[in-house]
């Protein structure tokens, strides 16, 4: 909806230049024009686009600006006194730290989605910004439209940040919603699917290996524990390995699998930073965000648990992120304010490698059911102290008959009577294991592989399992 009139009133006027114009800048371009007048009469100041960066001028475009606001380079955009916020959604890595880093020495505001370039050079951008006293704004760097880096910086300042576990990768997200859904659908189809529908990159590696739910998870750490978190230290596994009977057998044990950025503090002032597929209660509401959507359940210790649900990715949910940013910006120039900034603090300074963090686990072993491998593979875990909570050996007609995962459990076939053929086929065998190191785990793992009637062909899978907090 837009006011009767769009005329604006006379407000001292902010200047933008966008340096990108493809789907974002196109859509923070068209949302900036629909919302001129409430924006403006929020802020008491009218934001106005004064460049835009594009290769080819002559292309039509929807919306289409004027020819006069276009650039071709972002240098002139830089160059120019009437830009006082530049928008850096140009991409990548190494062209737009030049770009934002050439931007804050010649005093300008950086707004930026580019969850790559911070994570990779956030120590870098923060300090030089910090010298030049002017701010580097990136909402839409971390969960699209959902206003978390304003929630951690701000509405949460008077919390220590215990835990955060976010789903912050739409496409991944929608991959595993895929396959908890349709019985047997396998990743590889999944991801077909979510390349058809425009949900994954033409090259989907750096959301399917978990790295861009990783740059995400750096920058809300850093944010949430005053230290720029070296990508190191981060641990990272994706979704390549998850196959449709994992889901059968998760829906049997009463949980969903969801990839998860998982923050979590310890008293000593050691982090926990690491992405990897989940095993989560399906009753839980973080199970329940479905398909490309995203959701961040954080607890801080004054507030308790808070739970953000919303659009992680696209054009109308990353404009509303860069037009909350340039709100910002805009009001901080305006009213000559200390301007938002990271700001480190000594509470935390490490991470913790993963070798030693500690997690529950489910694995999935392709055994030869004959007597004593589950003893073989018992005896395993017990020498290094790892305990069992459950154990489940599914019937043999997996995967070729995988039933239906949206199914009661009550409606799964039942667990057939021991083989009787003597053939000693390959099943499954599935350990719901209490706590251990991944050290522990790992090692473990390795012994377990070697035995004779452990498979190769599928190997082994380990998936973190983690009880939220209500
Ligand atoms: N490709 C990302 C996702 C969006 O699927 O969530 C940009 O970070």
């Amino acid at each position: 909806m837009a006011f009767a009139s769009d005329e604006v009133g006379n407000y001292p006027k902010v200047g933008v230049g966008l340096a990108g114009f493809g789907s974002v800048g196109a859509g923070v371009y068209k949302h900036l024009q629909r919302n001129r007048r409430l924006l403006a009469e929020r802020l008491g100041i009218e934001l106005t686009v004064r460049r835009i960066v594009v290769r080819d001028a002559s292309k039509k475009r929807e919306p289409q600006p004027p020819r006069e606001l276009f650039v071709s380079h972002w240098r002139e955009l830089i160059a120019d006194p009437e830009v006082q916020i530049v928008v850096e959604l140009i991409g990548g890595v190494e062209e737009a730290f030049a770009l934002v880093t050439d931007a804050l020495r010649a005093g300008k505001i950086v707004v930026t989605a580019n969850k790559a370039l911070l994570a990779e050079h956030g120590q870098e951008i923060f300090k030089l910004a910090e010298s030049k006293g002017v701010p580097v704004l990136f909402e839409a760097a971390v969960a699209g439209g959902i206003p978390i880096i304003k929630a951690v910086q701000e509405g949460f300042i008077g919390n220590r940040i215990e835990s955060a576990h976010g789903i912050i990768n739409g496409t991944c997200n929608y991959i595993l919603t895929r396959m908890a859904n349709e019985r047997g659908l396998t990743y590889q189809a999944a991801l077909a699917e979510a390349s058809a529908l425009g949900y994954a990159e033409a090259d989907p590696t750096l959301d399917v290996s978990g790295w861009d739910a990783a740059h995400k998870a750096i920058i809300l750490a850093s944010l949430a524990y005053g230290f720029w978190v070296p990508p190191g230290d981060v641990y990272v596994h994706g979704i390549q390995g998850i196959t449709a009977e994992d889901f059968v057998h998760a829906k049997r044990l009463g949980y969903n699998i969801k990839l998860l950025a998982i923050l979590k503090a310890h008293a000593d002032g050691a982090v926990e930073v690491r992405v990897h597929p989940t095993m989560i209660p399906h009753d839980h509401l973080l199970a329940e965000v479905d398909g490309v959507f995203n959701g961040i359940l954080l607890w801080g210790d004054v507030v308790g648990e808070t739970l953000f649900y919303g659009r992680g990715a696209g054009q109308d949910a990353t404009s509303s992120a860069v037009l909350s940013d340039l709100a910002q910006a805009a009001t901080d120039l305006i009213r000559d304010n200390e301007p938002n900034r990271f700001r480190p603090h000594g509470l935390y300074g490490r991470c913790l490698p993963i070798e030693q963090i500690r997690s529950e686990y489910y694995l999935r072993l392709s055994v030869k059911d004959q007597p004593g491998v589950l003893a073989g593979v018992a005896g395993i875990l017990a020498n290094r102290q790892i305990g069992i909570s459950s154990v489940l050996q599914p019937p043999p007609m997996y995967p070729s008959n995988i039933p239906n995962p949206t199914a009661s459990p009550e409606d799964l076939p039942a667990l057939p009577a021991a083989d009787s053929t003597g053939t000693h086929q390959h099943v499954d065998l599935i350990l719901m294991l209490h706590f251990a190191t991944h050290r522990q785990i790992t090692e473990a793992l390795e012994e377990i592989s070697r035995l004779p009637y452990v498979s190769s062909d599928p190997k082994p899978a380990l998936i973190h399992v983690e009880h939220l907090p209500e």
